[in-house]
């Protein structure tokens, strides 16, 4: 098996490009080959006589040319976002379930006007307009045309296997397309056509050897997608988790869908922010995640034996480099059955997660959802005795070769499986598990497969609970895991401490459950800004916890490619180092001093930065803006901005750009917001650029473009802790950079106890708003909620302001650093707690 397993990576090592053999194109695919050139012809007529309009869903009748009967459903919901519906009268077209974050609250319509050939549907500045021949709906905002489905390219098929529709959508407004995530390619959308390039596929399927800027399916699927323009953005998302493919162009799209229902949201913005927030307002928010893992995270497919454990955590320590976690691959089970331990290797697991507890570690282990099949197993026998595996259509239980041999699939969507899943994680029901097991690593739940012939994963005829096929819910099947795994270690410790999951596939509302990184890529420089493109990707479509591997899974990085690497990962919102078992060792502590001193400082960097990301993951939770954006979320106007995607934002304030190349001395760094903004650099030594586009920046082997933004607040720890937890009692160091023209700057900091759900069940936490000028820094509680225990403690305060207005160049701005630790000073620090806004006399 292990012999097996080693040549299956290393051969894999020298190919880096997904094998044409395994995996199909637009031609090979029967859904899009026969669909893709679809002429636009008039095949739907809409009935307006008849039509109902009643609490918020009008209903019209459509007439197809070939005599058939459907319906037209159009729904307004709060928040600027219409639900279209159109199906067969008679159909028995499968309708999702488990995805949405609630149910829709629908709002009454304010007018309705009809002429003979024509419908407005009207609530309050926005409007569906409906025509009859062809079909066609636009939606309007104010007046300004913004989303038109085309029901020139509209088709619905019923067949016995499958219910295939395709649709177009025009956004008249947008410049660019984003979405449709997850792919290895830019941010902004291509223009795919016969002849060129393929569509987009949208189907989770382990992509084995990624390669870049491709249209081909990966782990995730997320059928959303979003049209933005200088003066407006809009979108839509797809309540379909079958297969997909994706026809594009800066402005239009023309989807190809194997089948399922036509349930289609209309997110009306009118700006990138709102679209954002209104996707969601139907797919949810993440919680928080406990404050560990946001730390630095250890991982190796090698680490086999709990000496391994010991050892890689005790030399990060000797070497000075911070962690939070350490993971566990596959290796920690007892042949591949998950939910046991390796009596061998791992034969006193407590023991282990006590030594890792006693120095302010976790732990995370691999849990698939395969099963081997194997009489005497529990977990097997309990499945199949009560029928919670995926089946054949001829009815007996669904078998292929995974990493035990043969296994077979836990039928996610049956909620008993899920709910009998989900208890696995109980303490009791795992032995050697404690909290320090404080997360699960769900990877393969694509779900991969071995064996090739279906590209491998699962084939579209597998059945599931209800006798659904798995054409219908493939992409939402890892998903179905992630729900249940959550249930799991939410229950296990009876919902006091907040989970952390780490899933490969995802799909809309992933956020919910589970944090994803960009699956096994490779140790080539094109890794790098490609991580940045993928995770902005998924950050405007709901999932903000993203993260690439550090140094690339495949392939042996060269230490000037893994400096890059750590250096571009501690600004993701998911920082792990991560190498398969036929790559050599490159635990940070393996390199000479100089390589070491680099990764240190970017590893310090993401810790002292902390209290940054922390707030941010709030305020995702709280107003569902992403952690990372790209640059036009926040520059919605500025052109130029909409392809810049190897660089992101940190929340609003800090700007920071990759270097994806070998040997450079400077890097091209677009800086937005025109010539009236100045970014500072991190380093707060002299360089400030102004927001006029694109500049070359020098780089050394130790610094990468990051810049902060004026008139903002950086809110850090500065004194470097070996773990988070050791940060606790530390006070914070406030940056403000002082605006040029009123000299102040503002932000925000969120405190609460790091672990669990007290802030939402009892709202126990402090959220802050700070102001500060060159004289003052003023303190105020945004809400009313219970901070005791979570007073603000500050250290220090550093200002920063350019001495002469608009004059930009180095060495002209004074930086101040105010202590409050000082000896001789009477505060030590001054803390902050009770309900009264304070301020603080710089001095
Ligand atoms: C699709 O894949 C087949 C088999 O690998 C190949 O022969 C064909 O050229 C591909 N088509 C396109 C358009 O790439
Ligand atoms: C469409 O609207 C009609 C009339 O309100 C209703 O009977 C039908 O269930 C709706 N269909 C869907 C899929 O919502
Ligand atoms: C944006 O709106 C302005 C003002 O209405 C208009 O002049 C301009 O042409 C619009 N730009 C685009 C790209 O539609
Ligand atoms: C157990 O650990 C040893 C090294 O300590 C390793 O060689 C072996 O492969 C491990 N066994 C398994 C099943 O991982
Ligand atoms: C736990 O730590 C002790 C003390 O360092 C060590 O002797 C022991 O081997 C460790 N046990 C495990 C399972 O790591
Ligand atoms: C059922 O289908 C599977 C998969 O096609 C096949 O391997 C198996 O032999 C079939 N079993 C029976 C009893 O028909
Ligand atoms: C749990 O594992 C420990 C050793 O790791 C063993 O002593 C104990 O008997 C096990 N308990 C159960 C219920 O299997
Ligand atoms: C959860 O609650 C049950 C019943 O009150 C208790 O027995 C168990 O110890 C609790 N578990 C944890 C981890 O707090
Ligand atoms: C300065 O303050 C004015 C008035 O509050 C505000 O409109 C302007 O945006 C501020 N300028 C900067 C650069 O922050
Ligand atoms: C939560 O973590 C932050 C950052 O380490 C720390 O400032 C704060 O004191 C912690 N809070 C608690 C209650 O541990
Ligand atoms: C600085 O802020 C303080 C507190 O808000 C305010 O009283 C003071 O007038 C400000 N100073 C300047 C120069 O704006």
């Amino acid at each position: 098996m292990w012999f097996q397993l080693f040549l299956l990576v290393s051969s894999a090592a020298f190919i880096y490009a997904a094998d044409p053999n395994i995996y199909r194109n637009c031609s090979e695919t029967e859904l899009c080959s026969q669909l893709r050139e679809l002429q636009r012809q008039n095949r739907y007529e809409v009935i307006i006589e008849g039509a109902t309009f009643s609490k918020g869903v009008a209903s019209f009748r459509v007439e197809g040319v070939d005599g058939s009967n459907l319906f037209l459903n159009i729904t307004a919901i709060e928040g600027n976002i219409f639900r279209v519906q159109i199906e067969e009268a008679v159909s028995s077209r499968y309708h999702l379930e488990n995805v949405l974050d609630g149910e829709p609250t629908i709002i009454d319509f304010d007018d309705v006007q009809l002429t003979l050939d024509s419908a407005s549907i009207i609530v309050g500045n926005r409007r569906a307009y409906v025509t009859t021949s062809p079909l066609s709906v636009e939606f309007y905002t104010d007046e300004m045309l913004q989303l038109v489905i085309e029901g020139d390219r509209l088709t619905l098929d019923n067949n016995e296997l499958s219910h295939p529709f395709t649709f177009g959508v025009n956004f008249p407004q947008a410049a660019r397309l984003y979405g449709l995530h997850e792919h290895a390619d830019n941010l902004a959308l291509r223009t795919t056509a016969p002849g060129g390039d393929d569509p987009y596929r949208v189907r989770t399927m382990d992509l084995t050897n990624y390669e870049l800027h491709s249209t081909m399916a990966m782990y995730g699927a997320i059928p959303a997608l979003y049209g933005h323009g200088v003066n407006s953005t809009s979108g839509l998302f797809l309540h379909n988790a079958a297969e997909l493919w994706v026809e594009t162009s800066n402005n239009e799209a023309y989807f190809m869908a194997d089948s399922g229902a036509f349930d289609l949201f209309v997110l009306l913005g009118p700006s990138i922010k709102e679209v954002v927030r209104q996707y969601a307002s139907l797919t949810g928010v993440a919680h928080l995640p406990p404050i560990w893992t946001l730390g630095y995270h250890q991982c190796r497919w090698g680490y086999a034996d709990q000496e391994d454990v010991q050892t890689v955590i005790a030399d990060l320590d000797n070497y000075d480099f911070p962690v939070d976690v350490i993971w566990l691959d596959i290796q920690h089970t007892n042949n591949m059955k998950f939910f046991t331990w390796n009596p061998g290797n791992f034969s006193t697991p407590f023991e282990m997660l006590k030594n890792l507890s006693s120095t302010h570690r976790y732990l995370i282990t691999l849990s698939d959802p395969h099963f081997k099949v194997e009489e005497g197993y529990f977990v097997y026998d309990e499945a199949l005795a009560r029928d919670f595996f995926i089946k054949n259509p001829n009815g007996t239980v669904f078998e292929d070769q995974c990493w035990p041999g043969t296994s077979a699939w836990m039928d996610y969507l049956n909620p008993e499986a899920r709910d009998y899943y989900s208890s696995l994680y109980l303490y009791e029901n795992w032995n050697g598990t404690t909290s320090t097991l404080g997360g699960i690593w769900n990877d393969m739940n694509e779900a991969a497969i071995f064996n090739e012939p279906n590209e491998k994963t699962f084939p579209y005829d597998i059945i599931h609970y209800g006798g659904v096929s798995n054409r219908e819910i493939h992409n939402m099947y890892g998903y179905l895991q992630t729900m249940a795994t959550h249930k799991g270690l939410v229950d296990r410790d009876n919902g006091t401490l907040r989970p952390f999951i780490l899933t490969r596939a995802h799909f809309a509302g992933s956020q919910r459950y589970a944090a994803f990184w960009t699956g096994d890529n490779t140790a080539e420089w094109g890794f790098i800004p490609i991580s940045y493109s993928m995770c902005l990707s998924a950050n405007l479509l709901g999932i903000s916890f993203c993260g690439a591997d550090v140094g690339g899974f495949f392939g042996e990085p060269t230490e000037e490619l893994l400096q890059r690497f750590y250096q571009a990962g501690a600004w993701l919102p998911f920082f792990r180092e991560h190498s398969n078992i036929g790559s050599e060792r490159r635990e940070p502590y393996l390199y000479p001093d100089n390589v070491q001193q680099v990764i240190r400082e970017a590893i310090k960097t993401r810790y002292a930065h902390l209290p940054v990301w922390y707030t941010l993951f709030y305020e995702h939770n709280r107003n569902a803006d992403p952690v990372i954006r790209p640059l036009f979320y926040h520059y919605p106007e500025d052109a130029d901005a909409f392809d810049v995607d190897d660089q992101l934002l940190v929340g609003s304030d800090i700007l920071v750009k990759v270097v994806g190349e070998a040997g450079v001395e400077s890097v091209q760094t677009y800086f937005p917001g025109g010539e009236d903004l100045l970014w500072f650099s991190a380093q707060l030594d002299g360089v400030v650029y102004q927001g006029t586009g694109f500049n070359e920046v020098p780089v050394t082997i130790d610094r990468i473009p990051v810049f902060y933004r004026e008139g903002s607040i950086i809110s850090t720890k500065q004194t470097p802790r070996p773990s988070t937890t050791d940060m606790k009692d530390d006070g914070y160091t406030l940056i403000a950079i002082l605006d040029d023209v009123n000299l102040s700057a503002s932000g925000t900091v969120y405190i609460d106890d790091n672990l669990s759900f007290d802030y939402q069940d009892s709202l126990k936490y402090n959220y802050i708003s700070l102001t500060a000028n060159a004289t003052n820094v003023v303190v105020s509680y945004i809400d009313n909620s219970d901070s005791e225990g979570f007073e603000l403690v500050i250290d220090e305060v550093i200002t920063v302001s350019l001495v002469k207005s608009k004059s930009v160049s180095s060495g002209e701005y004074v930086k101040k650093v105010y202590s409050y630790t000082a000896d001789g000073v009477q505060l030590s620090s001054i803390r902050f707690s009770g309900k009264e806004s304070v301020t603080i006399k710089l001095e």
